[in-house]
């Protein structure tokens, strides 16, 4: 087989760079691990960042996130009980969208049906060879035969755990790390939200997120610590101390149900450098990894996908070669932004019960500076909402 752009991994960033070079007339290959309904099964976030939307809409597959997506002007921080709203249209003019990661993906895949894509589900050993040369090939394995992929270019859009990055040699990446003392205990559950905005509560019981994914679906987080395991955690055991970290009229509006999903995820600050090697590019998580607080994920796997289409448009349609060459940089500049953001809310609304007393002191003082300081909730309402591409 032969295409334009060899693309690995059918989560947002693969399919979403599919969709974009596809409609700009490249011709793709996406190759998945997984079946179509596993991917689709995955429970991820739901907020949607204003730019995030603009390229889902230049892929042409916005109209059910318009319709079913719910804006969202603000959100609000909880500290010790006092509630902090940051109003994004009034500080930055701006917003973002809520609406289930799972609905995107799905989106994508519905799109990608219709203009013909080539995905094929379930390969395994992947391998991309010669990505440093200029007739780099992907050999996987599929349906029990060994098969190759020739193409000009490779997308490694395959996730934290995919081959892509580990294909750059260790002579050439540098990896930049910082693994969170807790996790996020989160659940699933239809019942209405406590709030019809997202509330980010810190307190000395620990961190809480009240979020949701429609007017009958809420999702709910919880700090806890490392090594802790879901099964430690009855749904009423999981509401009880959720009500305890949440602010009192959160508590109190907070309507309880049985869970329909309840996980665990650890808590990470990842990037890797280079995002390009040869005609290599990581999209998404195969080259960083935020922390939940800032909502930063797909959001980040968007920008790549743009700063990479827009590079490949330029490179096919125009002859133009700059964009391609700059791809790591623009891209990097963009997810070290985000790498700040996401750390530093996380740092703000998290016990770190191990950490010096200074620091422990440090997020009550943010939180004041915030309610005191319009230039510093402007500040957050712009990276929250997502800087500009
Ligand atoms: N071969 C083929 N496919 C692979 C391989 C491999 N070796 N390894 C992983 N994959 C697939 C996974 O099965 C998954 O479907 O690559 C896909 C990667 O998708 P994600 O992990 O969702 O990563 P990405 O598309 O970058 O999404 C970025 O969106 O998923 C949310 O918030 C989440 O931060 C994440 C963001
Ligand atoms: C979610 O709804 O899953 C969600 C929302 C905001 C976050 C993290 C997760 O910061």
């Amino acid at each position: 087989m032969r295409t334009q752009v060899a693309i690995i991994g059918a989560g947002p960033a693969g399919l979403l760079l599919s969709q974009l070079l596809m409609k700009s007339g490249i011709e793709t290959i996406v190759l998945e691990r997984r079946s179509r309904e596993y991917v689709l099964s995955r429970i991820r976030a739901g907020v949607i960042e204003s730019g995030a939307v603009d390229l889902l809409d230049k892929a042409g597959v916005g109209d059910r996130l318009h319709r079913e997506g719910h804006v969202h002007d603000g959100c609000n921080l909880a500290y010790d009980q006092q509630m902090l709203r940051i109003d994004f249209k009034s500080l930055c003019g701006d917003h973002v969208v809520v609406y289930g990661q799972t609905e995107i993906t799905r989106d994508l895949y519905d799109a990608q049906d219709a203009l013909g894509a080539n995905i094929i589900h379930g390969v395994d050993d992947v391998e991309i060879i010669g990505a440093d040369t200029d007739s780099p090939y992907v050999t996987f394995k599929h349906d029990g035969q060994d098969k190759r992929i020739d193409c000009d270019f490779v997308a490694g859009c395959d996730g934290f755990h995919g081959v892509s990055r580990q294909t750059i040699p260790d002579s050439v990446r540098s990896e930049f790390e910082k693994i969170y003392p807790f996790g996020w205990l989160g659940v699933l559950s239809e019942t209405p939200p406590v709030n019809d905005e997202l509330i980010y509560a810190s307190g000395p019981r620990g961190f809480a997120l009240a979020s949701m994914r429609s007017p009958v679906l809420s999702r709910h987080y919880i700090q806890v610590p490392l090594n802790e395991k879901v099964e430690n955690w009855s749904d009423d055991a999981f509401w009880d101390e959720y009500r305890k970290r949440l602010p009192q009229s959160a508590a109190e509006a907070l309507v309880t149900g049985p869970s329909i999903e309840k996980s665990i995820a650890p808590l990470r600050s990842f990037v890797s450098e280079p995002m390009k090697w040869g005609r290599l590019f990581l999209c998404g998580d195969a080259a960083h990894i935020v922390p939940p607080t800032g909502a930063k994920g797909l959001n980040l796997a968007a920008s790549d996908v743009f700063y990479l289409w827009r590079a490949m448009s330029a490179h096919y349609n125009d002859k133009d070669g700059a964009l391609i060459d700059r791809y790591g940089e623009d891209a990097l500049a963009r997810v070290w932004q985000a790498m700040r953001f996401s750390w530093w809310m996380t740092r703000l609304m998290h016990l770190f019960p191990d950490d010096p007393a200074f620091d422990q002191r440090i997020p009550a003082v943010e939180f004041a500076h915030l309610q005191n300081s319009e230039t510093a909730r402007r500040n957050l309402a712009e990276n929250y909402v997502g800087l500009p591409y």
